[in-house]
């Protein structure tokens, strides 16, 4: 991971224009959790790879998630990530837009800097070009639920099974791709990050509304301010009565109220129908179905241990 880090800070060097070049750097050296990074690593040990050329596909998949990362934030009006302003807050949206544009472009340059087997390459390209297009996919149908009155269980896991899940898993399947794991490894590892994916997913969207701003690095009550439909709306609208009910639909009716009136009613009536407790039962069937598969991956490596600690420390965190 530390080489991660110094990869970063040099990769961009006082290149021309500041306005395009600075924002991108700001991403890529504020941190972040590099779960992304982290998993293509894991999943390359646990088939035994190269620790050194993975480095290529680790940064790319971190770049590629920045990329994401820096377009969600204007989507989503929001003005904190990682405890700092975000692009467009900092500078504005016509440079958030690009900054993102050219992290995304530089994300492939640097997978195909990948010192291995063209065969590989080809794979490992087709899968970080296929995740790029879902994780669109899934941020689209994420905008159309703001507005949509209504928002199946079916459809929101769906929505960020590609918002957010094919991300991890392809982050795992690079990995297991870099060390020239079997498909059926390569599958495995991939399903397993899907199911990971969900309850991290899941979990982001409990912290939302329950986390510490100071940990969590982001604003919180955001998506109950732009209306998402996340699970624990859809949840706390089937589970309401007539009056609660009633109150949902005409606090989401709209993003014109005070923020903090319609956060402190959203909120009570969340408490009341004890909708988080729900949302993580929901989460720990993801992250029990993701062991069982980790469980049938045959490898001896100690990063199969890790994997299954953080999938148990991810779906715990604050941050
Ligand atoms: C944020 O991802 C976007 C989601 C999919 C919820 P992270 O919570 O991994 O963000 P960083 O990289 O650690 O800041
Ligand atoms: C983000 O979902 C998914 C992607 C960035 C692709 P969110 O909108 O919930 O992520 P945060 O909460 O802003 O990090
Ligand atoms: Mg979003
Ligand atoms: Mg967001
Ligand atoms: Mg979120």
């Amino acid at each position: 991971m530390k080489q991660l880090e110094s990869h970063f800070e040099t990769l961009i060097g006082g290149q021309l224009p500041l306005n395009l070049y600075e924002p991108v750097h700001y991403v890529l050296t504020q941190g972040g959790k590099r779960i992304r990074p982290y998993l293509v690593m894991q999943a390359n040990e646990l088939f035994g790879g190269n620790p050194k050329t993975v480095l290529y596909p680790a940064a790319a998949f971190e770049m590629l998630h920045n990329f994401t990362l820096i377009h969600d934030d204007i989507m989503d009006n929001a003005p904190l990530r990682r405890g700092k302003p975000t692009v467009y807050k900092k500078w504005n949206s016509s440079i958030a837009i690009l900054a993102g544009d050219a992290l995304a472009t530089m994300a492939f340059q640097e997978l195909l800097k990948t010192p291995c087997s063209s065969e590989t390459l080809i794979e490992m390209c087709r899968l970080f070009a296929r995740t790029s297009v879902e994780i669109c996919e899934g941020q689209q149908y994420d905008l159309d639920f703001e507005t949509a009155d209504s928002v199946s269980k079916e459809a929101y896991l769906d929505m960020i099974r590609l918002k957010t899940a094919v991300m991890l898993a392809g982050c795992l399947k690079a990995g297991a791709l870099h060390a020239s794991a079997a498909a059926a490894d390569c599958n495995r590892i991939y399903d397993f990050g899907i199911n990971l994916g969900m309850a991290f997913q899941l979990q982001d969207d409990i912290l939302d509304v329950y986390g510490d701003k100071a940990l969590f690095g982001k604003v919180c009550g955001g998506d109950i301010r732009d209306n998402k439909k996340t699970y624990l709306y859809i949840v706390a609208l089937e589970k309401a009565d007539e009056a609660q009910r009633a109150k949902l639909q005409h606090y989401f009716g709209s993003t014109d109220f005070d923020f903090q009136e319609k956060y402190n009613a959203v909120k009570a009536i969340f408490d009341a129908l004890e909708i988080k407790k729900e949302t993580e039962q929901v989460m720990q069937s993801y992250v029990d179905k993701a062991i069982a598969q980790l469980v049938l991956i045959h490898s001896d490596s100690p990063a199969k241990e890790t994997l299954h600690n953080l999938t148990l420390k991810l779906c715990n965190r604050n941050q």
